[in-house]
C-alpha cells in the first residue's frame, strides 16, 4: 500500500526551520514580534497608505519611487497587459476541468516561447521579464477562468489600477472602489515573504542560471501545495463543508480530536499574530458587514478562536495566518475557490521576480547537503538470487 503523504513531522533539522539560507534585502520577518516589512517599511504602513504598483517598485528597486518613477512603472505595466494570442489559443486547448493553478504553471512556462529576448539573460532582460510577468500574471487568471467558463478573455483597460482591471478581467464589470481597494490590499500583503517554500524554489532554480521563467515555474509549482498557498482554499472548502454557525464547534473539536489539521492556522515561522492576518480579518468583517452577511466571517472567527484556545491548551499555541481570513475575503469578492491560490500568484510575482533578480545580482549555485541516514556498504546481489 502506498503510504500517505504526511503534512508535518521530520524530526530535529526537518524542513530547514530558522537555517539563514542567505542574505536579502527585499524582506524582514520576526516570526516572535510578528513583524513584517519589505525593504524597511512595515507591512501595517504599506497596508494603509501604499498600492500594489508601488509595492512592486519597492521589491524590485528597494526603495519607494518618486511620483514619476511610479507613473513610469504603471505604463510599461498596463503596457504589457495583454497575452500573446498563441496563449489564449493554448488556454482554449485545456481540458475543461483542468485546475487553474495546472493552467497557470504550464501557460507560465510557455510564456518562454514567446519572449523576444528569449536568449539575452543579463539583468537588464531579466528586469523587463519580471514586469512582463507581473503584468501578465493577472490576465493569465483571468483569462483560465474565463475560458473555462466558455467566455472570452477581456481585454485590460488600461485606465484602471492592477487591482481594479483584474477583477474587471475576472468579472466582466468594473468593481467598486472599496472592492478594488480591497483587493489592492490583500496584492500589497501577499506580495512578498522572505524565503517561503516558492521563493525559495524560484531561487533556487535561478541559481542554476536557468531562466526566469523556470523559475517562476518552478514557484507556481511549490505555491500549490495545500501546506503553502493552497491552504486558502481548502479553508474556504472547509466552510462551505460546516455550512453553518452553530456546526462550527463540532466540527472544529472533531477535527482537532482525530488529529487533523485546520488550514490556514499555524505558521512555520510567526511564534503570534501573522500580522498580514490583522488586515485580512478586518477586511473580512467589514465586507460581510457592508454586504448585510456576515456569516463566513463569525463562522471563521469562532473556529479561529476555539483553535488558539485548545491548542494554547495543548502547549501548541497557533494563529491564524494569511490563507485563513482572505479566504472568506476573497469568497465575498465572487472569487470562485480554485481561483484563491492563482491569485496568490498574481500578487507573489512581484515577489518571486524581485528574488530572482536578487539571486542574478550575486549568485551562487544554491546545493545543501543530506545528512546520509541510509546503510553503507552492502554487497551487490544479482537480481536473479535477491
Ligand atoms: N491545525 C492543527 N494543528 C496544527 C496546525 C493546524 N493548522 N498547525 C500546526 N499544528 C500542530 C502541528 O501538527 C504541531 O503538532 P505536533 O508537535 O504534535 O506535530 C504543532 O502544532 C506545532 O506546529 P508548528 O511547529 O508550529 O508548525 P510547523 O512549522 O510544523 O508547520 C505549517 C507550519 C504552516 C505547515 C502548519 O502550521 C500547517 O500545516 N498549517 C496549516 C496549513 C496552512 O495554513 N498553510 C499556510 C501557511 S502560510
Amino acid at each position: 500500500m502506498t503510504k500517505p503523504a504526511s503534512t508535518s513531522g521530520g524530526g530535529a533539522g526537518a524542513g530547514l526551520r530558522d537555517v539563514v539560507a542567505a542574505p536579502s534585502s527585499i524582506c524582514y520577518i520576526d516570526g516572535e514580534q510578528g513583524i513584517l516589512s519589505y525593504s524597511g517599511y512595515n507591512i501595517h504602513d504599506l497596508a494603509q497608505n501604499s498600492t500594489f504598483e508601488e509595492v512592486v517598485f519597492l521589491l524590485w528597486n528597494g526603495r519607494l519611487p518618486k511620483r514619476r518613477e511610479l507613473d513610469e512603472l504603471n505604463d510599461r505595466l498596463v503596457g504589457d497587459r495583454a497575452l500573446p494570442a498563441e496563449i489564449v489559443s493554448m488556454l482554449k486547448s485545456f481540458p475543461k476541468g483542468a485546475v487553474p493553478m495546472d493552467a497557470l504553471r504550464t501557460t507560465v512556462s510557455a510564456l518562454a516561447f514567446y519572449d523576444p529576448e528569449r536568449s539575452d539573460n543579463s539583468l537588464d532582460a531579466n528586469r523587463r521579464r519580471a514586469q512582463g510577468l507581473t503584468a501578465r500574471f493577472a490576465t493569465l487568471v483571468a483569462a483560465i477562468d474565463r475560458i473555462r467558463n466558455g467566455k472570452d478573455p477581456l481585454d485590460p483597460k488600461p485606465e484602471l489600477s492592477h487591482a481594479a482591471n483584474f477583477l474587471y478581467m475576472l468579472n466582466g464589470k468594473e468593481p467598486t472602489d472599496v472592492e478594488a481597494h480591497a483587493f489592492d490590499i490583500a496584492l500589497i500583503l501577499h506580495a512578498d515573504h522572505e524565503f517561503n517554500a516558492s521563493t525559495f524554489a524560484a531561487r533556487v532554480t535561478a541559481g542554476t542560471l536557468a531562466d526566469m521563467y523556470a523559475a517562476i515555474t518552478s514557484a507556481v509549482g511549490a505555491l500549490s501545495g495545500p501546506l503553502h498557498g493552497g491552504a486558502n482554499e481548502q479553508v474556504m472548502k472547509m466552510l462551505l463543508e460546516i455550512g453553518s454557525p452553530e456546526k462550527v464547534d463540532k466540527y472544529v473539536h472533531d477535527k482537532l480530536e482525530a488529529g487533523g489539521k485546520i488550514m490556514g492556522i499555524g505558521h512555520a515561522v510567526y511564534r503570534t499574530e501573522d500580522p498580514r492576518a490583522t488586515h485580512l480579518r478586518r477586511m473580512s468583517k467589514e465586507i460581510g458587514k457592508r454586504q448585510g452577511d456576515t456569516k463566513w466571517f463569525d463562522m471563521s472567527h469562532r473556529i479561529e478562536e476555539i483553535v488558539v484556545e485548545e491548542m494554547t491548551r495543548k502547549q501548541k499555541p497557533i494563529r491564524a495566518n494569511v490563507d485563513f481570513y482572505s479566504a472568506s475575503t476573497y469568497y465575498m469578492l465572487g472569487i470562485p475557490v480554485d481561483l484563491y491560490t492563482p491569485i496568490f500568484a498574481v500578487s507573489r510575482i512581484a515577489g518571486w521576480t524581485a528574488h530572482v533578480l536578487e539571486q542574478l545580482g550575486n549568485n551562487k549555485l544554491i546545493r545543501p547537503r543530506s545528512e546520509y541516514t541510509g546503510e553503507m556498504d552492502l554487497k551487490y546481489i544479482p537480481i536473479d538470487q535477491r
